[in-house]
């Protein structure tokens, strides 16, 4: 190719003209705003197109039409490219703390939606986006447009209501409950009973001062009002280059590596002659996915996005004719302004792509993504193509020479798994959707794990054709049964002249049991379920034609089948006590305070680890994974990798000039395995180089031989081989033995919880900056555990503690995964940094974060509770097993707490609870919020639950009676101090939520639909707050005075978006006397607050507050001379004329928690030192037929003794329990026999999405509870909410109780955690899936297995 050939490479960013000569096609946006632009708002969180964090707006201007388009994307898949002559806006580009926040920014931080912050810029631009389209939109709109954004700290309730200001409905109705309700609450509507959360509530207006509650948790009359006008424009210059743009294809080359855009279809075909092997891409969304997760290289790309020819979207006589290029949501508007103006028997098809692109993906992904790419991905759960095939479509090639060929898409066309017929010279031109007939019913369906922005598990298109009474025609299309999607052709012959009733349908689904039967092992797993939804999606057919044709109407059983399971949009309320009106204003303590870095994170300059600029000579270092389970390594070989340009060294053990032993608390771990790997994911080394890319692509070129050994990979496996890590822990209490003597009943049962991925949204992260001239260290790092990074990174490049400095500004979440989770990259990273001599930086891309750190242990609990027929517990023995993966790390500590809490809220005479450790072949399991605590509690509220249905009692009266009282102890003698509050949480909870009623109203519903069941369930907690190691419970500060009157805090606590330094900040105000605009933390170190313990627990807020605390009240007295003798002056003199007294403004603060800790030698002592309590009511609705579910409803009521910052402890309470509601409904990991996890990314591990939170969720603070005991009387908050989402976990298992009675089934049943669909839909056993019998284990290979 000649250089004449080449395009000058030029966009537009946050309207600045870009020029580039020398553009890499291989380089996304993501990469160019970040590396080349220094733009690093927009964030890394997937590379997937999965999480949202890099979402930016993309403008385009069209010439023909002269419309400015205006969409979200996932810079993360886009190519820099694909930018050409396009305007892109970023984070930066909207608004800055400097020249003030947009409107967008200011509201999702003064709402307090951001919390760690690394979500926030991908949900600002989504946000914004939205509004330059649409600037009132509705709800349903902003919950559209976050389909594709993930937060994982929020709980998304205060996003939501934040951006609700922007609504129409707010402009109509006051912003919910938050404003002018005068007398009643203004969401009483009809006279219905109270909406509130608080019972005693008439009014929610702020400040009404009734009983000093308050529901206004920001103020939207501050908000600064919304000017579209004054949104930044599409530069007029790139209106001029478009117009003036020459019809001519579009070239850039740079390292062997050529990416060219034709804009018509004659100069695509020249281009595909020319270059037969290039790859076609148009969205760029799958063949994104392929080049950066699995590195996949493409020398010549011809991105077809732009060819006139293929961007048509036209209606003519037969139906519509959709461009191969036309883009996800082209389709959608097109289609349904078609709908709007076409009868409505025509466009039955064209409801169904419009109903299904709802569930496809989320919106970045559908702007960008064409209908072409879709057909030729052939995926086998497309969600398009079944649609496509039972709508009898037909697609239109075109080969080089310009000859065109008609196909249907039919079973013919995918010849196997991403296969198809499409020959290799052709491309695809178009695809033409046939009308509907008058005599015909269309439907879609698709179930996923996760309803928003999900793949299908199964989907389907069903088509049938009427000749009067009988069947003329029918198509029968189904997705995720086999390698492609696959018409049920054998069934449908059955079908034809037969009359849609009974008889037809019980044949139908007995012939596609069979024609869509998939074996034990097939890919996917799944296979009951799998199956057992083809079968249901039928039935949904069969009852929806029959409603719809007014002559067959279904019987009042069958009728509920079809109804589809929607939500509406978020309600909430909540409720806080409010500070008296007395208080110092400048006293921030109890203040809904917003977040300290809100505003940075907001308009993305809140620097994250990988933000930081590159240091000078800075290298990266990509780590080399082992690749097996368990295995002998054989040899390693880097010649490869290391005959890259740019790559500097391959790093492993024989570079580790310290020890290369790692593992906390006990070093049981090789930093770089030597000779055997125990864990894939282990590190055996790490390729250090120039940048991330080619650090990534040489580290795959490492060659290393194993020896396979058989691993152990799940806690049954374990069991089986008796494979644990020592010793095993036992509390007893009384005589278990006696106990079920006593006892009229005896259950005996067991569950699984199984594991959960932290998923903070920034991965693993660190620099490691050496100082050759000390042989010193200095830690940048993600990690929530400062003091062991330090003295990991000491002992593996063999220096004393003092020569290394660990410290972390602000981490983006961690929830326990950055305990240890950061010590391995950080102790590699800095061998790295001592051999090369230079800085290196070593960020995990996604993938390899999730397969190579442990998670929260996947838990079995085997118990046999013994009671009284009137309910009353006896005795509890109880078997625990948690898989630890290959080392201990916290596991022993983790497994300790899950101990203590295996009574829960509850008295038990006699126990004997065992802790087992299992020892497998998986990357070792850690610490995660709640630390053993959700998994064993889960199980204790199973076995009341088996209890209550065994004796015939309302689950609620059994909790009641055995709930402790207070004067009554914990089973291993721990006195529980303030148990009237969980009294009053319950009382409080069961009030708000007026169970009682709803309780009625659930069973009334249960009643009149066979295929949907609604469940309710209250579930209290008991939250043991402090480490039981003592030495944990210790803290110290250092607050320092300068001489303008300034305040530096510091202290031992990493701020990882819990808002540690914002009550920290509250707490020093206070002490000192002092507005907090006086005060700052700059981060936190080992060099400035030494040994510090792991920020985690709960406890950040309690030890770290304490010795704020002690550390101001020293500096008090030292002023307080001043203040006597003069007390009509400020601050600032006093401070003066301390210093000029030489007086030390500068002081520490020391706090050890009195009176804790326990002794398992001698089973004594407090493990906790004090409890927190809260109380949780859940509703839920499930599709009985595909197991999937909504949550109608939930009401909290916690315990935080005086909150110091109301705003913090309730987005604390919400994300905990969303977080909490992942674990227990959703989030699943899934592992190949061969112990590889495939369940990494988004993609595959869903975690909960902005419309799964509950429909109507209401928090609300126990007010005057003071708790003496700690700092500003406050309790502790980060962890105990997360329990209380085994509240929806009862309400699903409630529903399907009640399924299974209409099914004649047992009423005791097993589930397990995650009730997923799967899991729901299965135990909701009926008919259908009675035809689909598991098979018996070890008779076949598992897809995949849970651990
Ligand atoms: C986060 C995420 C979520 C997703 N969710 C869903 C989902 O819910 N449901 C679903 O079905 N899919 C989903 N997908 C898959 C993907 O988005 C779709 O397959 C999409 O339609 C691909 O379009 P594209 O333009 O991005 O294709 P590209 O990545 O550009 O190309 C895909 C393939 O099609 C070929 N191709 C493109 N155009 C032509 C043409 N005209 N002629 C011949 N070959 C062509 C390319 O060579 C390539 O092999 C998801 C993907 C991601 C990344
Ligand atoms: S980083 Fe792009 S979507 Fe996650
Ligand atoms: S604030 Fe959303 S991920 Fe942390």
């Amino acid at each position: 190719m000649s250089k004449k050939e080449e395009t000058e490479f030029i966009f537009f960013c946050n309207g600045r003209k870009i020029v580039d000569l020398h553009i890499d096609p291989s380089m996304t946006l993501l990469s160019y705003l970040r590396r080349k632009l220094r733009l690093t708002g927009s964030k890394l969180g997937c590379g997937e197109g999965g999480c949202g964090a890099c979402t930016v707006m993309v403008s385009s201007y069209d010439k023909l039409t002269t419309n400015i388009t205006h969409v979200a994307v996932n810079a993360c898949l886009t190519t820099i490219c694909q930018m050409y002559l396009t305007s892109v806006t970023t984070v930066e580009g909207i608004g800055s703390i400097k020249d003030g926040l947009h409107p967008v920014q200011e509201r999702i931080a003064k709402a307090h939606g951001s919390q760690c912050g690394f979500c926030t810029p991908g949900i600002v631009m989504s946000m914004y986006t939205l509004l330059r389209n649409n600037d009132r939109p509705c709800m349903p709109d902003i919950e559209d447009a976050f389909q594709g954004n993930l937060c994982r700290c929020t709980g998304y309730r205060p996003i939501l209501e934040g951006y609700r200001t922007f609504t129409k409905e707010s402009e109509i109705n006051g912003i919910g409950c938050k404003t002018n309700c005068k007398t009643t609450c203004c969401q009483n509507k009809n006279g219905s009973k109270k909406v509130c959360a608080n019972g005693k509530i008439q009014s929610c207006k702020s400040n009404s001062g009734i009983n000093g509650i308050s529901t206004t948790l920001f103020q939207p009359s501050e908000f600064t009002s919304y000017d579209s006008t004054k949104d930044i424009m599409f530069p007029q210059e790139l209106i001029l280059m478009i117009e003036n743009e020459k019809p001519m294809p579009v070239r850039f080359t740079c390292n062997d590596v050529t990416w060219l855009r034709p804009v018509n279809l004659q100069q695509m075909l020249d281009m595909r002659k020319r270059f037969p092997d290039a790859k076609i891409v148009a969205g760029n969304t799958e063949v994104g996915v392929e080049i950066q997760q699995r590195k996949m290289i493409y020398p010549v790309t011809v991105s077809v996005a732009h060819v006139t020819e293929l961007n048509i979207i036209e209606l003519y006589d037969e139906g519509v004719r959709i461009g191969a290029s036309v883009t996800l949501s082209r389709i959608d508007t097109f289609l349904r302004d078609t709908i709007k103006k076409t009868p409505d028997y025509k466009c039955k098809s064209f409801v169904a792509i419009v109903d299904m692109l709802h569930w496809f993906a989320g919106q970045q992904i559908r702007n960008v993504a064409v209908v072409g790419g879709n057909i030729i991905t052939g995926s086998p759960i497309s969600d398009l193509n079944p649609i496509f095939m039972a709508a009898g479509s037909t697609l239109e090639f075109a080969d080089t020479e310009g000859v065109r060929r008609m196909v249907s898409i039919t079973n013919d066309f995918f010849t196997g798994y991403r296969k198809n017929s499409m020959k290799a010279n052709e491309t695809l031109i178009s695809i033409t959707v046939p009308f509907t007939k008058q005599t015909e019913y269309f439907k879609a369906f698709k179930q996923a794990h996760r309803r928003d922005d999900d793949i299908a598990i199964v989907n389907a298109a069903f088509r049938v054709d009427f000749d009067e009474n009988t069947i003329r025609d029918c198509t029968l299309a189904f997705g995720g049964m086999a390698p492609t999607t696959k018409l049920a052709e054998e069934t449908v012959k059955l079908m034809i002249g037969r009359v849609w009733d009974q008889a037809l349908f019980d044949d139908v689904t007995a012939h596609l049991a069979n024609e869509m039967s998939i074996p034990p092992g097939a890919p996917g797993g799944m296979v009951e379920y799998r199956q057992s939804l083809v079968i249901s999606f039928f039935f949904k057919f069969y009852v929806f034609v029959r409603m719809d044709n007014k002559t067959k109407t279904p019987s009042k059983e069958e009728s509920s089948a079809s109804i589809p399971l929607k939500r509406g949009s978020v309600e909430s309320t909540q409720m806080f006590q409010e500070v008296s009106d007395d208080r110092s204003p400048i006293d921030l303590v109890g203040r809904p305070v917003v977040h300290l870095s809100a505003y940075q994170q907001a308009t993305g300059e809140a620097v994250f680890v990988d933000d930081i600029v590159p240091f000078q000579n800075e290298l990266f270092m990509a780590i080399v994974f082992s690749q097996k389970a368990h295995a002998i390594i054989k040899s390693v070989d880097a010649t490869a990798a290391l005959a890259i340009r740019g790559v500097h060294a391959y790093v492993d053990h024989n570079d580790v000039p310290g020890i290369n032993v790692i593992g906390n608390p006990v070093k049981d771990e090789e930093l770089f395995a030597t000779s055997n790997v125990t864990s894939i994911g282990q590190y055996i080394g790490g390729i250090v180089a120039e940048d991330r890319d080619m650090a990534q692509r040489a580290a795959k070129l490492v060659k290393v031989e194993y020896q396979e050994l058989e691993p152990i990979i799940s806690i049954e496996d374990a069991i089986a081989k008796n494979s644990f890590i020592e010793p095993t822990r036992i509390l007893t209490k009384g005589s278990v033995l006696d106990g079920f003597k006593y006892s009229d009943q005896v259950v005996e049962s067991e569950i699984k919880v199984g594991e959960q991925e932290h998923f903070y949204m920034e991965t693993q992260s660190c620099i490691a900056i050496p100082t050759i001239e000390d042989d010193a260290m200095d830690i940048i790092t993600s990690s929530q555990t400062l003091k062991s990074v330090q003295a990991a990174v000491a002992d593996v490049i063999g220096v004393q503690y003092h020569k290394v400095r660990a410290r972390a500004k602000r981490v983006g979440g961690a929830f326990g995964g950055k305990e240890t989770g950061n010590i391995p990259p950080a102790a590699a990273a800095a061998v790295a940094a001592k051999t090369c001599k230079r800085p290196v930086r070593c960020v995990l891309d996604r993938n390899d974060d999730m397969a190579s750190t442990g998670t929260r242990h996947a838990f079995l609990a085997r118990y046999k509770v013994g009671f009284t027929n009137d309910g009353k517990i006896q005795a509890l023995k109880i078997d625990m097993y948690m898989n630890c993966g290959h080392s201990q790390d916290l596991s022993l500590s983790v497994m300790e707490r899950a101990m203590f809490h295996v009574q829960n809220v509850y008295y038990i005479p006699n126990v004997e609870a065992h802790g087992y450790c299992c020892r497998t072949n998986i990357p070792s399991n850690t610490a995660f919020r709640g630390f053993g605590s959700p998994q064993s509690t889960l199980a204790v509220e199973n076995w009341i639950s088996d209890i209550a249905l065994a004796c015939g009692i309302s689950q609620n009266k059994v909790r009641e009676i055995n709930m402790l009282q207070v004067g009554q102890s914990t089973y291993f003698n721990q006195k529980v101090e303030d148990l009237q509050l969980l009294k009053r949480c319950w009382d409080e909870c069961l009030d708000n939520s007026e169970y009682k009623n709803r309780q009625s109203q659930v069973e009334e519903y249960n009643r009149s639909k066979r295929w949907r069941k609604r469940g309710i369930a209250a579930l209290p907690i008991m939250y043991g707050v402090g480490y039981s190691d003592r030495f944990l419970n210790q803290a110290g500060a250092l607050v320092i005075i300068y001489t303008d009157g300034s305040v530096l805090l510091t202290h031992g606590g990493v701020e990882m978006g819990q808002g540690l330094y914002t009550k920290m900040i509250q707490v020093a105000s206070r002490t000192l006397g002092i507005p907090a605009s006086r005060i700052h933390t700059n981060e936190t170190s080992t060099a400035t607050v030494p040994n510090t313990s792991p920020t985690s627990a709960s406890v950040g807020s309690d030890l770290n507050g304490m010795a704020v605390k002690i550390a101001c009240e020293t500096l008090c007295k030292r002023l307080e001379p001043y203040k006597k003798q003069e007390s009509n002056k400020t601050w600032n003199e006093w401070v003066k004329a301390a210093y000029f007294d030489r007086v030390n403004l500068s002081a520490t603060g020391f706090y050890k928690t009195p009176d804790i800790g326990f002794d398992w030698q001698t089973k004594s002592g407090n493990p906790s030192y004090y409890f927190t309590y809260g109380v949780a009511v859940s509703e839920v609705e499930i599709d009985c037929l595909t197991g999937d579910h909504v949550v109608l409803r939930t009401d909290i009521v916690m315990d935080v003794g005086d909150s110091i910052n109301p705003a913090i402890d309730i987005g604390q309470i919400e994300g905990a329990f969303v977080q909490g509601y992942g674990l227990y409904t959703l989030e699943e990991h899934r592992w190949s026999p061969t112990g590889q996890l495939l369940t990494k990314g988004p993609g595959f591990y869903k975690l909960p999405s902005f419309t799964d939170i509950p429909v109507t969720f209401n928090v609300s603070l126990l007010d005057g509870v003071p708790h003496e005991k700690v700092v500003c009387s406050s309790k502790a908050i980060g962890e105990p909410p997360l329990l209380l989402a085994g509240s929806v976990f009862f309400a699903i298992k409630d529903a399907i109780r009640a399924a299974r009675r209409d099914a004649g089934k047992g009423e005791i049943f097993m589930l397990d955690s995650p009730a997923t669909a799967e899991r729901i839909r299965m135990a909701c056993a009926d008919r259908i899936t009675e035809k689909f019998p598991p098979a018996s284990p070890g008779t076949f290979t598992p897809f995949f297995i849970r651990s």
